[in-house]
């Protein structure tokens, strides 16, 4: 555990990794990320397969243009059924993506019922309201402020917990940080899958905590319209920067 406890968590990784060490809270420590957690403990469970590293190499054009170039967002769907499975896919690509200390603190509801959608529909903005209602499903990407409980499993190496139970502002801040990643993995994890998108900021983050979220002590960062994208109701390409407006070769 890092002695300044204010340090960048980043900072504590370039340490030398100890050797064998112990979760955070030993067996305690472990029992209540699980009661926490309210699944099944890890040893009950099939462990991901994992494919052996690879170099990396560019992807085919195809491959990029359906990520990036010939991607919009999506504003209406074809009628295409998106289903639990494929939701699974896409969560099961996202998940590999890096989070600080892996701290993994997003989390994802998927509204796919129209008793569902129901409960969404006083949160969203005048704007947002009809194309959510029609999109096959409308996921909140929202995070986990307490994400830290689960770093002696995730983070099993170190005891990194401290650093952010001692330091209320570095945990939300790092909430919010990785969970927006994961959002935006999350999207392109689908795009990949070849589905579409319609992210939203437009609606009342309040109110979407208090229906879907304040149980588990949750909080909102964003909605996601995901489905089959209908290229007929995409709207014009915005511009976008010039590499040298934006970016700086030091
Ligand atoms: C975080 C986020 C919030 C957004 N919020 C809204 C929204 O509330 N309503 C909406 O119609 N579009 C929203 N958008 C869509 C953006 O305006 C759109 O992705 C952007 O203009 C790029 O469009 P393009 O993918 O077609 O190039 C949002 C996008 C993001 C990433």
């Amino acid at each position: 555990m890092p002695s300044d406890v204010t340090k960048p968590p980043e900072a504590a990784l370039n340490e030398p990794t100890p050797p064998e060490p112990k979760p955070a809270g030993g067996v305690e420590g472990a029992a209540a990320v699980t009661e926490t957690a309210a699944v099944p403990p890890e040893a009950e469970r099939e462990p991901t397969p994992e494919p052996a590293p690879r170099a990396g190499t560019p992807l085919d054009d195809s491959a990029l243009d359906q990520l990036f170039r010939a991607a919009h967002t999506q504003y209406g769907f074809t009628g295409a059924a998106v289903s639990d499975d494929d939701l699974r896919a896409i969560f099961e690509l996202m998940k590999w993506c890096p989070t600080s200390a892996n701290t993994s603190p997003a989390r994802f509801l998927f509204l796919r019922t129209q008793t569902a959608k129901d409960r969404l529909r006083p949160a969203l903005s005048a704007g947002n309201l009809a194309k959510t209602m029609l999109a096959p499903v409308t996921v909140i990407v929202a995070y986990d402020p307490k994400f830290y409980d689960y770093l002696p499993r995730l983070f099993p190496h170190t005891d990194a917990k401290p650093w952010f139970t001692s330091n209320p502002a570095l945990a939300e801040e790092t909430a919010f940080r990785n969970g927006t990643l994961q959002g935006a993995y999350f999207m392109l994890a689908a795009r990949a899958l070849g589905f579409g998108l319609g992210p939203m900021s437009g609606f009342d983050n309040a109110k979407v905590d208090a229906e879907f979220l304040s149980d588990r002590g949750w909080k909102s960062n964003f909605l996601v319209n995901l489905g089959h994208g209908d290229p007929a109701a995409e709207r014009p390409r915005g511009p976008r920067f010039w590499f040298d407006e934006t970016c700086l070769l030091l």
